[in-house]
């Protein structure tokens, strides 16, 4: 651990040279002389006087490096039964070219350019093209429905739109041109254009404000870097809050480049030229950082697999890509492994494909459970490493750092605060908890780069969602402890974020559109116990006096209009019609206490409950298994 204390240490009590120090990894315009601005705290900017472009740092400088040739993407899609490779070479020059299509349809520096993409390599041309061009993207991700990509396109207010004309899940098409037309027909703001990648699945109508992303293509003279402020925004990414309105993350191009480049060698043990692996989607934070932006910078080859765990076509799928792409490290979420788990519990399939390649399994997004663990690393007999971080960070806050210092693994823990991270786990007075003591996980400020500056256009609710809580400190939502070894241990969210199979999902976002029915008198969604998915949303619905309508049929209407209206990904399958909902006297909804109850944990129920009556009462509706 020697390595790893003073790495700690330092970034600490000198981030000027801790990450002035990484900042050299990184290609600059304009070479920063100025490491933390900590002049105007709570907001902190990282290398302020800096100026880059994301995109060269990306791909242009190893291609001018010589490694032009090296792979930079393999898209492999066992829905459409293709794989693509594309060099450093090729996809600079088609990143250029698609700079060179958004140009035209007048994107600047700094215009928005929101992505409504599926696992296609068009997805990361966008994305590096946006950044090349100094313009922002904000990637929606495809399992949203048209309402919640009108929310993006509102707060955003893009210049244009990248979708496609279908997205393949499973064995099913998507299609994705009419979702894009009703969000635009629900948006109050309308883009100049949209620019739709035809798939061969399902091709979709043009409008007059529609380009083909070929013929475009075909059309369009490349386009240069064009070098940024260090700090101006290189993406917005939405992601759950505990209201309806989702939370437009920003993410800076200098400091997001020096952290996540770092954190490739430190915490990944990953260089230029291994061949690296995340099974995520563009549309979440995982996808950005470790599909696209991270393996780039480090001049990795990235592989972007679309596809399931299972049934893409079996529950070896995984295995087959490993071994036919020489993978060395695979990033997934545990919930994918519970699926190949369920499917094939002793791995048979695995016996097919030589998977010798594998060096490590990186798990995140949802908590490892440790039979996830154990079991990963029985049949794989490779390091199963946990890494804890949010959209937030952008990086892990919480890792295993196998490049800088390799540490014996604690199962159920992500290991240690990875430096930059002044973690703290505080009680609700704010003060500190002792080693194995539960708490909140807090982060004193400042942030690491990487880490978001603020929300878009809303730096007051920046403040009042992340530091108002514990102030000079970013609060996580997470409930966790620090054992007497100094390894972090992750429990769970302690807000209204649920996080259904690696998916972050807002509570209240659903609960806003079951109080929405006009039958519904009020409501509550809480994240309950799955085997599968890790946590699966269940909604209490109680309906208003003097409703006849059949509740089967209200319930069911329920469970349509969350899927009409935020979308499939929120998987929510029943609402459960019940009498009341347990309150506290002061009529605040006791999800807590409902939420242990299903999952069966002994927790005290608070003194100020108005009827524990009404809460006992929902324990068959909460826990039916236990019924007898
Ligand atoms: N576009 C459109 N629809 C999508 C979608 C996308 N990109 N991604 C998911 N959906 C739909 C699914 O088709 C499904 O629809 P259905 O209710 O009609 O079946 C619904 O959203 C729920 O999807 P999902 O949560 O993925 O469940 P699943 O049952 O289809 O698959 C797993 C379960 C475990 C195989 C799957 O969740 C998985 O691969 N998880 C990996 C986790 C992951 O990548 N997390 C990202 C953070 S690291
Ligand atoms: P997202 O912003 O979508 O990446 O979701 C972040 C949330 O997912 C965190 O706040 C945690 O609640 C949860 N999470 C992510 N990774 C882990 C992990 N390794 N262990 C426990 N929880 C995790």
């Amino acid at each position: 651990m020697r390595a790893y204390r003073a790495a700690h240490e330092q970034s600490i009590s000198d981030p000027d040279g801790f990450w002035g120090a990484a900042a050299k990894a990184v290609t600059w315009t304009k070479e920063p002389t100025r490491v933390l601005d900590a002049d105007r705290p709570p907001f902190y900017r990282w290398f302020p006087d800096g100026e880059l472009n994301t995109c060269h740092n990306a791909l242009d400088r190893h291609v001018a490096a010589g490694h032009g040739d090296r792979t930079a993407l393999i898209h492999d899609s066992p829905v459409t039964g293709t794989r693509q490779r594309y060099t450093y070479a090729e996809l600079l020059d088609r990143t250029a070219r698609f700079a060179g299509v958004l140009r035209s349809l007048g994107v600047g520096r700094g215009d928005r350019v929101v992505l409504y993409l599926p696992m296609v390599p068009q997805a990361v041309i966008a994305m590096l093209a946006c950044a090349r061009l100094g313009a922002v993207h904000s990637v929606v991700f495809g399992g949203f429905a048209p309402r919640e990509l009108a929310v993006r396109i509102d707060d955003a207010k893009p210049k244009v739109v990248v979708s496609a004309s279908c997205g393949i899940e499973g064995k099913r098409v998507l299609p994705y041109k009419p979702m894009l037309g009703e969000a635009l027909r629900l948006a109050d703001h309308a883009p100049d254009h949209c620019v739709i990648v035809q798939r061969p699945q399902e091709r979709a109508d043009l409008t007059a404000r529609d380009l083909d992303w070929d013929e475009a293509m075909a059309a369009a003279a490349p386009a240069d870097c064009v070098p940024v402020a260090a700090t101006d925004p290189l993406y917005i990414l939405y992601t759950s809050g505990t209201t309806g309105r989702p939370k437009g993350v920003v993410r800076d191009n200098g400091g997001h480049a020096v952290a996540l480049t770092w954190s490739m060698a430190n915490v990944f043990g990953i260089g230029p030229g291994d061949v690296w692996w995340t099974a995520s989607d563009v549309g979440w934070v995982v996808g950005h950082s470790y599909i696209v932006y991270a393996p780039l910078l480090t001049g990795a080859t990235t592989v972007l697999y679309e596809g399931k765990p299972v049934g893409t076509p079996d529950a070896g799928a995984f295995w087959r890509v490993i071994a036919e792409h020489r993978v060395k490290a695979l990033f997934t979420a545990p919930t994918a492994l519970r699926a190949v788990r369920k499917e094939d519990p002793e791995a048979a399939l695995l016996a097919d494909h030589d998977t010798g390649s594998l060096r490590t399994l990186f798990m995140a997004g949802e908590r490892l459970d440790p039979g996830t663990y154990h079991w990963a690393s029985r049949v794989l007999d490779v390091p199963v490493i946990d890494n804890w971080w949010q959209t937030e960070t952008g990086w892990p806050i919480a890792a295993n750092l196998r490049g800088l210092d390799p540490m014996p693994v604690k199962p159920g823990s992500p290991t240690v605060p990875v430096p930059g991270y002044d973690l703290r786990v505080l009680n609700e007075n704010g003060e500190p908890c002792g080693p194995g003591q539960d708490g909140a996980v807090a982060l004193k400020l400042p942030l690491p780069p990487g880490s978001l500056p603020t929300l878009w256009n809303d730096d007051e609710r920046y403040v009042s969602s992340y530091l108002s809580r514990f102030p000079g400190h970013y609060a996580t939502g997470d409930g966790g402890y620090v054992d007497e070894d100094g390894y972090v241990f992750i429990m769970g969210r302690t807000d209204d974020v649920i996080n259904v199979a690696g998916h972050r999902l807002s509570s209240g976002a659903m609960e806003a559109v079951l109080a929405g029915h006009p039958a519904v008198s009020e409501c509550a969604v809480i994240g309950v116990a799955d085997a599968l998915k890790g946590q699966v949303p269940r909604a209490l619905v109680v309906l208003k006096a003097g409703v006849t309508d059949d509740h089967a049929q209200v319930a069911a209407e329920l469970v349509r209009s969350v899927r009409r209206e935020i979308g499939a990904v929120a998987a929510l399958k029943e609402a459960v019609i019940v009498p009341a909902l347990p309150k506290t006297r002061s009529g605040k909804i006791l999800r807590r206490s409902m939420r242990a109850l299903a999952d069966g944990v002994d927790e005290p129920v608070p003194a100020t409950v108005e009827d524990p009556a009404v809460l006992e009462a929902l324990r068959p509706v909460l826990r039916p298994e236990r019924q007898d």
